[in-house]
């Protein structure tokens, strides 16, 4: 947006000195009228098309802008009654609420190769409309308009697309986000189990053919999901260099809050209504993210996805 209105400016100005080329004595005068009006037309356009945009996409702050490196951001935020509703697990089970966002539990050289691994797995398959998912540990990859199973699909054949390598890097990444997160909470790591679904999502601006490519709509993880306890999110590309739009919203009374997406990025948060969020819709290019989550009820817990 921000480019497209220095382009714009760019092409007034141009035009502005074009009209201007030097034909007789008044031409200076001209000249400096035309990009005065050039000057004003192009600011007044980046203001309005700054102001519809903010009361269009209803942003009012950054929680993490892309191209700063947060150490430890937390924002604590009162918890719903929502947790009521299930069995509780003390010492587990959200009594202190928030969200936070880290770019120090994972470098981007990690990220990289992890979103290797969502490119090779995705090839395989893709949405008809503009969001795939691969789910590693039930094996489900967005085909058309429906789900295969991948595992079942391509049997021994999955050991060419996959190493075991790529496991013990999900492996790896997986615990020291589940670590983060229970330092964040002030909670114990072993008391949380990793829950389904947890899945690499592909989005890109290709229009939705089937609700599954609805991914924008404000949701709360604990009704979508209700094993859902602590749910992450680590981004695989970056916000306004890879795609645009596709910022995450946390949708509050008062205001929105965005994360912009950079790769080694994580988010994480409680996922009961406290934590009501949307994706913005992707407006170009392709965004990589994978969804990580975690339940304080063992029976809902799963455990890390195998090469079988
Ligand atoms: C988006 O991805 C789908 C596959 O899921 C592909 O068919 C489509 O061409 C892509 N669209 C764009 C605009 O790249
Ligand atoms: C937050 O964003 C939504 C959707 O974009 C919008 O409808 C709502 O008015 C925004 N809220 C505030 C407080 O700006």
């Amino acid at each position: 947006m921000a480019a497209a209105a220095v382009r714009r400016r760019r092409r007034q100005q141009g035009s502005a000195l074009r009209n201007a080329d030097p034909q007789g004595e008044r031409s200076g005068r001209l000249w400096a009228v035309c990009f005065v009006a050039a000057a004003v037309v192009a600011l007044s356009g980046g203001l309005l098309a700054w102001s519809s945009r903010s009361a269009e996409d209803g942003v009012a702050e950054v929680l993490a802008r892309r191209g700063e490196t947060l150490l430890d951001k937390f924002v604590e935020v009162p918890c719903s009654g929502d947790y009521d509703g299930y069995r509780r697990f003390e010492g587990c089970t959200p009594r202190r609420c928030g969200r936070g966002v880290s770019d120090a539990v994972i470098t981007r050289e990690e990220a990289e190769r992890i979103r290797r691994i969502a490119e090779r797995g995705l090839s395989l398959g893709g949405s008809d409309g503009g969001a795939s998912i691969l789910d590693l540990h039930s094996g489900a990859l967005s085909l058309g308009k429906q789900f295969v199973n991948l595992y079942r699909y391509f049997g021994d054949k999955i050991q060419d697309i996959f190493t075991e390598e790529d496991f013990a890097l999900y492996r790896d990444v997986r615990q020291r986000i589940q670590q983060k997160i229970a330092e964040a909470f002030g909670i114990s790591s072993s008391s949380m189990y990793l829950t389904k679904p947890t899945f690499f999502s592909r989005i890109n601006s290709t229009e939705a053919k089937t609700t599954h490519d609805e991914y924008w709509h404000p949701h709360i993880d604990k009704e979508t999901y209700g094993s859902f306890d602590y749910t992450s999110l680590l981004y695989l590309s970056d916000y306004a260099e890879d795609f645009g739009g596709g910022r995450f919203v946390f949708m509050d009374a008062g205001s929105n809050k965005t994360v912009e997406p950079q790769a080694g990025r994580v988010s994480f948060f409680t996922s009961g209504s406290e934590n009501l969020h949307r994706v913005e819709k992707v407006h170009w290019g392709t965004r990589y993210a994978i969804t990580i989550s975690f339940t304080c009820n063992p029976d809902h817990g799963i455990g890390d996805p195998v090469l079988m």
